[in-house]
């Protein structure tokens, strides 16, 4: 299965990409999570890609396009994957075809501009294993620690408050379109993003099954 999660930032993309991954038993690609590994390490992309993700803008299409060819065509990409945050423009989306992927199922996990502000205020990661978490909705065993590596969780850069607000105009202007261009294929399948994160699991899921 070659899967496609769409959603604005803090539907659940991650969260869901999480379970399927174990349920499928395939790779779960996060274009954030590679652009925040780079920026840790200090690569040349990671220092490009600094003041874009850090505003809340979008990494520059080329940059995000060869990072991610390269990653598909790893060997554990063989038998599927589940792309969470790219593509995230239409030209990103071309560049997918171009590559040659015959991708199965978009799903787009909906969820209010509303919601989205207040889930972000709660969002706690770890920066030592990138695992994730929600102070109400998934909060870790011990308050503040990381359940994996027992690290000191922390709130992401990009999740203060106005850059929420700008990540939001940007995913208005630029992915929300990719909605229709999938639509338009007859990919699209799409989940509404519960308050439950076990309820929105059941719906995708679901809707990974139902191939009408
Ligand atoms: P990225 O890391 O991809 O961020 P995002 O898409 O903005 O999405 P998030 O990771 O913030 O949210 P999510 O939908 O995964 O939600 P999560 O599951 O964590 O990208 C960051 C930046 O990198 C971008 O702004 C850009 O600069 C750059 N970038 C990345 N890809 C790019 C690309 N292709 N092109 C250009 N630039 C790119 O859930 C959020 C919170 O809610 C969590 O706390 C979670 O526990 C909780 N939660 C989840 N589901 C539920 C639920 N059902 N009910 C209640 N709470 C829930």
């Amino acid at each position: 299965m070659k899967l496609i999660l769409l959603g604005a930032p803090g539907a659940g993309k991650g969260t869901q990409a999480e379970v399927i991954c174990k349920h499928l038993s395939i790779p779960a690609i996060s274009t954030g999570n590679i652009i925040r590994a780079a920026l840790k390490a200090q690569t040349e992309m990671g220092l490009k890609a600094k003041e874009f993700i850090e505003s809340g803008k979008l990494v520059p299409d080329d940059v995000v396009i060869g990072i991610i060819e390269e990653r598909l065509r790893e060997d554990d990409c063989n038998n599927g994957f589940i792309l969470d945050g790219f593509p995230r423009t239409v030209p990103q989306a071309q560049a997918l075809d171009q590559m040659g992927f015959e991708i199965d199922r978009v799903i787009d996990i909906e969820v209010s501009d509303e919601k989205i502000v207040q889930r972000m205020s709660g969002r706690r990661v770890c920066p030592g294993c990138g695992a994730s978490y929600h102070l109400d909705y998934k909060p870790p065993k011990q308050a503040g620690i990381c359940n994996v590596c027992g690290e000191a969780l922390i709130r992401r850069r990009d999740d203060a408050p106005e850059t929420v607000l700008e990540r939001l105009k940007v995913y208005h202007s630029q992915t929300e379109p990719l909605i229709d261009y999938y639509r338009a294929k007859g990919k699209l399948r799409v989940v509404e993003g519960q308050e439950d994160i076990a309820d929105t699991t059941a719906l995708t899921l679901k809707a990974l099954e139902d191939r009408a």
